[in-house]
């Protein structure tokens, strides 16, 4: 099938790629021509494991294209997908003008019937919006022009995306007439060969269900988190507990690792954009709420620790700190929300130096703050220690976790670690003479 996708951010390039790699012929447009450009250098403006390759071949095998040229990418297919961001507007709520801006220009330059699939993270009642909006645009020419809207949301995480992509738990479909399912359905057919992935539903149930699994990952996190606190007070092991309660497989073992709080570009926004769609209708909704509070509550809690070590904040000026990990989680170059800027942030202004290594957001990190006195960019992860006065751990990336304790202790200048991601055995520490702090475990 021939397929447009609007946006090359993480999405639209890992969707548009994919489909591309399992036979469809297909077209991604972005406005920002110098995304386009580097796209069509061959340079994946984003880190994602295996996504170079898959973008790689089918370009070289002319079933992906990469341009700004709206009409071109209107006119190539039936079926058109939006896959813009949704980023939160001031009130908390997501921001539906780059959503509705690609409606207007999928209307615009509409010649014949499409079917039109809203694939960003929208609030329910956002298809009717962009049915709305291609209405207006058609004008007069909307009666022999018809058009489906679709819900299919995606659930693709970072780190993961392509594998994710080619191998869904679900593909959900939010469709309100046949042609439309029947589009779809032959659309997906080549990730329903083993057995049918799909499942069927109305258009606001569909992006229902998006927000359903985003808050509902997110609320496991908040929870944990909340215990973990707990266990540390009380003189509970938060790892002992996680693994006594994922045993149970109601509840199960994934996405109950406690830390410093879940960041990225889609939890924190789509948490509190759930929240607004409730309070919107008049619909009080604690539980939402709370796993917001809870969350930004714990992304501070790691440099509270630091700062009660060190015996309150005003002790913190002058110090060295190094932090080992800066990408909200491991194989990804995205900073957003991410738990290290808010540790790094509260040290700055505490007086503190930061000394970090990331295996891949450096340069994302360099972007974001610049050349800053009171920053350094370490080559890699020993050297980010030297004469450091403490290390932090913020994100898990594999690299960190067998690291030579021995060459560590030479170059900090205290033995001194606080973990946020809870990725050492508080034993060993202790028995080699480290001062240990970590998440849910007491020091
Ligand atoms: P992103 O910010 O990485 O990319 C969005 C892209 O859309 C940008 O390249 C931007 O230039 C482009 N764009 C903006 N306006 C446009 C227009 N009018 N025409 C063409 N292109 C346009 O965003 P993302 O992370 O890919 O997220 C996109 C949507 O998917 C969001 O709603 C997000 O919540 C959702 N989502 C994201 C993920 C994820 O892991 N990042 C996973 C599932 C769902
Ligand atoms: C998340 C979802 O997992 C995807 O299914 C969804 O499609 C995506 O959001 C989205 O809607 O954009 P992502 O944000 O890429 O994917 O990353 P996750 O692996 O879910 O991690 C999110 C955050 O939660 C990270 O900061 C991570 O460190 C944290 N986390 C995750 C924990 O603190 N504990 C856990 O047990 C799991």
């Amino acid at each position: 099938m021939r397929l447009t996708i609007f946006g090359t951010g993480y999405v639209g390039l890992v969707t548009g790629a994919c489909l591309a790699d399992v036979g469809h012929q297909v077209v991604c447009v972005d406005v920002d021509a110098q995304k386009i450009a580097r796209l069509n250098a061959g340079e994946i403006p984003i880190h994602e494991p295996g996504l170079e390759d898959v973008v790689a071949r089918n370009v070289a095998a002319g079933t992906l294209e990469f341009t700004t040229d709206i009409e071109l990418a209107v006119s190539h297919a039936q079926v058109q997908f939006i896959a813009v961001g949704t980023p939160p507007d001031e009130s908390g709520a997501a921001d539906l003008k780059y959503v509705l801006a690609v409606a207007e220009s999928i209307g615009k330059s509409m010649d014949k019937r499409k079917v039109v699939v809203v694939k960003s993270t929208v609030p329910v009642g956002t298809s009717d919006k962009v049915r709305a909006k291609l209405r207006d645009v058609l004008g007069g020419r909307g009666s022999d022009l018809d058009f489906d809207v679709v819900s299919n949301p995606e659930f693709l995480k970072e780190g993961a995306a392509v594998n994710d992509f080619l191998k869904p738990d679900r593909i959900i479909i939010g469709a309100a007439t046949d042609h439309a399912r029947e589009v779809m359905k032959e659309l997906y057919e080549p990730f329903n060969r083993s057995h049918d992935r799909t499942i069927y539903m109305d258009v606001r149930s569909a992006e229902l269900t998006k927000y359903a699994a985003n808050a509902m990952l997110a609320t496991k996190i908040s929870f944990i988190n909340e215990i973990a606190n707990l266990a540390e007070l009380l003189g509970a092991d938060i790892e002992e507990v996680r693994r006594g309660i994922g045993a149970d497989p109601r509840i199960g073992y994934h996405f109950i690792y406690p830390g410093l709080g879940y960041g990225g570009s889609c939890f924190p926004k789509d948490v509190q954009a759930l929240g607004r769609t409730a309070s919107d209708i008049g619909y009080d909704a604690p539980l939402i709420a709370a796993v917001e509070a809870v969350n930004n509550r714990q992304k501070t809690t790691i440099f509270d620790k630091i700062s009660s070590h060190f015996g309150g904040k005003s002790a913190l000026a002058g110090k060295t700190i190094a932090v080992w990990g800066l990408a909200f989680k491991p194989n990804t170059d995205d900073m957003r929300e991410a738990p290290a800027r808010v540790l790094i942030e509260a040290l700055w202004d505490a007086g503190a130096k930061v000394v970090a290594y990331d295996p891949v957001a450096m340069a994302e990190t360099g972007r974001i703050y610049g050349q800053r006195d009171d920053f350094v960019l370490a080559k890699d992860k020993y050297s980010a220690l030297e004469d450091a006065d403490a290390l932090v751990v913020c994100t898990e990336w594999q690299q960190f976790r067998a690291p030579d304790f021995e060459e560590m202790a030479e170059r900090l200048a205290t033995k001194l670690i606080f973990d946020g991601r809870n990725i050492f055995a508080p034993d060993r520490l202790k028995r080699d003479g480290w001062t240990y702090f970590s998440v849910g475990r007491a020091p």
